[in-house]
């Protein structure tokens, strides 16, 4: 397969934030799995700054993460404030750099100015931006935005200027208009005015569940890299394959069922070993206990892994009895044996 790529700046393929899901243990997947970077899931940046019980364990790593590149995304409309999360944030010493969330299109977040809402106010977008790249010095900030609101105010170009000019280091742009929120066509050509606007890198995303999907978005929109949300779902393999791919490289079957298998064994390991972690180090976080958390996180994804296979059904059952990760394995593998 032809690389649109120079073989000088290889592209980065990132794993994007996605709420309840891009956990650490998630991350630890998809790092071994080849992403080259990703993002915490969105976080309250007032949560932070008034030191809400439920709010720092968001931003707990665990080794297998393997100190692999993160960004800590927040979310939040008042510069000053954010400044004060960012400033918490790079006092951590776990990140990468600092992520805006200039996108989320949901009610409860844009009803209150955050996430999307930024994006039909770019003069405070920049305020806040700017605020935060004081704060964090020397981490870098990014942000994280979408093409506009909605069809009619398509914002792509100045939003990527206004976040650039106020000292953004990477932008990563999700080529759907807010009014979609994570469905309908994605919009190459708008992510590609966000490229041609600024100096600094974009990530195009949006839609990509394959390694051609990737190729194509990278063609058509010239971005220096693709980040990848719902594709990696019970399939953490698509990093190694658009490298693979971007490489000219012959591109792996998908694995079996008993690769598949042994993945979802090491997920919920890793998802019990993060519930530990964080019971350990904020006992007072509200929630169930670790072995329960684990259980119940992991229902988000197991069906993803074995999607499409025979056994699925059988396992959906199983899960429904299963109380503890031992049961739990013991039903993945008495489904899928090696
Ligand atoms: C369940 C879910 C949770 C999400 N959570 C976040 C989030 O916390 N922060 C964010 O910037 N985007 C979030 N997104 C948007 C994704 O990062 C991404 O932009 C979107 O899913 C499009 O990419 P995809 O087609 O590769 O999934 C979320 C999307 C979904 C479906």
């Amino acid at each position: 397969m032809e690389s649109p790529i120079p073989p000088d700046r290889p592209p980065r393929v990132a794993l994007a934030p996605l709420a309840e899901v891009t956990d650490a243990a998630f991350r630890a997947i998809a790092f071994d799995a080849g992403a080259d970077s990703a993002t915490t899931e969105m976080v309250s940046a007032a949560g932070l700054v008034r030191g809400s019980r439920n709010t720092a364990p968001l931003l707990e790593r665990i080794p297998e993460e393997r100190d692999r590149p993160l960004a800590a995304q927040l979310y939040g409309h008042d510069p000053a404030e954010l400044a004060e999360a960012a400033h918490i944030v790079a006092g951590l010493g776990r990140f990468a750099a600092i992520d805006l969330n200039a996108g989320c299109p949901m009610r409860r977040i844009v009803a209150n100015g955050d996430g999307a809402a930024l994006m039909r106010a770019p003069a405070l977008l920049g305020r806040c931006v700017a605020a935060m790249v004081r704060a964090a010095a020397p981490l870098p900030v990014t942000v994280k935005t979408r093409i506009g609101s909605d069809p009619d105010h398509p914002a792509a170009a100045e939003l990527a200027r206004v976040c650039a000019d106020a000292g953004a280091s990477l932008l990563a742009v999700h080529g759907r208009y807010a009014s979609q929120m994570h469905a309908g066509a994605v919009d190459a050509g708008r992510i590609a005015e966000a490229v041609a606007a600024v100096r600094i890198p974009v990530l195009a995303n949006g839609g990509v569940f394959s390694a051609s999907d990737a190729l194509a978005l990278l063609r058509a929109t010239g971005a220096a890299g693709v980040m990848v949300g719902r594709g990696a779902l019970g399939a953490p393999w698509i990093f190694a394959r658009i490298k693979a791919a971007l490489s000219g490289a012959e591109v792996d079957p998908p694995p079996s069922p008993a690769e598949r298998a042994s993945l979802a064994a090491r997920h919920l390991a890793l998802a019990l070993a993060w519930h530990r972690l964080l019971r350990e180090r904020h006992p007072d976080a509200a929630g169930p206990d670790p072995e329960t958390a684990a259980v119940l996180d992991f229902r988000r994804h197991i069906f993803h892994y074995f999607r499409g296979l025979r056994g699925a059904a059988s396992l959906r059952r199983a899960m429904g009895e299963a109380s503890g990760v031992a049961e739990l394995l013991a039903a993945i593998s008495r489904t899928f044996p090696s």
